[in-house]
């Protein structure tokens, strides 16, 4: 069965020259190869402003640069994100995007006295993250924070499931590393998973 399927690249450097470049572009080749659907939204190419207030939130225009990234990701059944770890987290600019894409009406519909309903559910998600670290230390030492509240205030409390993730830590990483986690997002975008 062929998938619709958002790859939502947020690593901050435009440049496009990183490790999580690779892995998108080897992701949605092999996805397109087998059929599936693929729309791209690379975060650093897109200007906004950051959300600053509830009322904004709540009631505001979403910014035009990020309208048709807000449709892909509506379109879209799987959602797979990618970003380097800093400070234990998303970058900035990623956290800053998805803030304006998780308005009111987009992932949760707020009702009075009644807890929100989900709206994304029936979207599955990838989520693809590079660290210096070694990954059993962000594991078991930082509890994976950063991952885990992405996870779950955004992704699974709006429906998503399953939400899988791969987690990489460059600090024993040689090029033969690096070519078998492309290897793996061959293996995932052939699956949609
Ligand atoms: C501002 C900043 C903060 C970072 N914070 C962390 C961190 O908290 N933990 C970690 O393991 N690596 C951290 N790193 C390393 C990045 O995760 C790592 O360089 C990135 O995943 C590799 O991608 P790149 O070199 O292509 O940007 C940080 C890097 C930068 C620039």
């Amino acid at each position: 069965m062929t998938k619709r399927i958002a790859i939502i690249q947020g690593h901050p450097d435009a440049a496009g020259s990183h490790l999580l470049n690779a892995m998108a572009d080897a992701y949605a080749a092999a996805a397109a190869s087998t059929g599936h659907q693929v729309r791209r939204i690379e975060v650093a190419k897109l200007e906004f402003p950051l959300l600053r207030t509830q009322a904004d939130f709540e009631s505001g225009e979403l910014p035009a640069a990020l309208v048709p990234a807000r449709d892909d990701m509506r379109w879209a059944e799987h959602w797979v994100f990618l970003f380097p770890l800093w400070h234990g987290t998303m970058p900035a600019l990623l956290k800053g995007f998805l803030e304006h894409i998780f308005r009111p009406g987009f992932a949760m519909e707020y009702r009075e006295k009644q807890f929100p309903r989900r709206l994304l559910a029936g979207r599955s998600a990838r989520i693809v993250v590079t660290m210096g670290m070694p990954v059993m230390l962000y594991r078991w030492y930082f509890g994976a924070f950063g991952v885990r509240a992405f996870e779950r205030s955004m992704l699974s409390f709006a429906g998503i499931k399953p939400i899988r993730e791969s987690l990489y830590g460059l600090t024993f990483a040689d090029e033969k590393k690096r070519l078998r986690w492309i290897e793996d997002m061959r293996g995932y975008g052939a699956r949609a998973s």
